[in-house]
């Protein structure tokens, strides 16, 4: 799928701007779609923190690998959301300060399926 395809964030540099509160933090997008607000995140964080992004989509995941693959700090795992619990143990992460949730679908999934 192409970038057209996927949600473009607005007022995204703000909403990072409020959510990063320690840059060496455990971040989680639960809905990274097509990574524009991760991409944001990972920046911000970057060495010391840590971002894992979770969706269930796979063209979405596969997307958002392509976007996020330069960021050795990020952890990208196709799940639903409620899974978080799971996956944050199965990467020892077990002091997760923020998880960021922006729920939506994607359209191109109402026209192609
Ligand atoms: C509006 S997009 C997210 C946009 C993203 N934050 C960005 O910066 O581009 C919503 C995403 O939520 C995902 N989604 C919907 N329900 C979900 C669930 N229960 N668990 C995980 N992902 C879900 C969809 O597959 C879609 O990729």
């Amino acid at each position: 799928m192409g970038q057209q395809h996927y949600h473009r964030p607005v007022l995204a540099e703000r909403a990072v701007g409020f959510l990063i509160t320690i840059p060496h933090g455990i971040y989680v997008d639960c809905t990274v779609g097509g990574a524009g607000h991760s991409q944001r995140i990972a920046e911000s964080i970057y060495p010391a923190g840590k971002l894992v992004c979770i969706d269930a989509d796979a063209d979405a995941i596969a997307y958002a690998q392509a976007q996020l693959r330069s960021y050795s700090h990020v952890i990208i795992k196709q799940a639903y959301f409620d899974q978080i619990d799971v996956i944050l143990d199965s990467e020892n992460y077990c002091q997760c300060r923020v998880s960021f949730l922006t729920w939506g679908f994607l359209p191109f999934r109402l026209i192609h399926q």
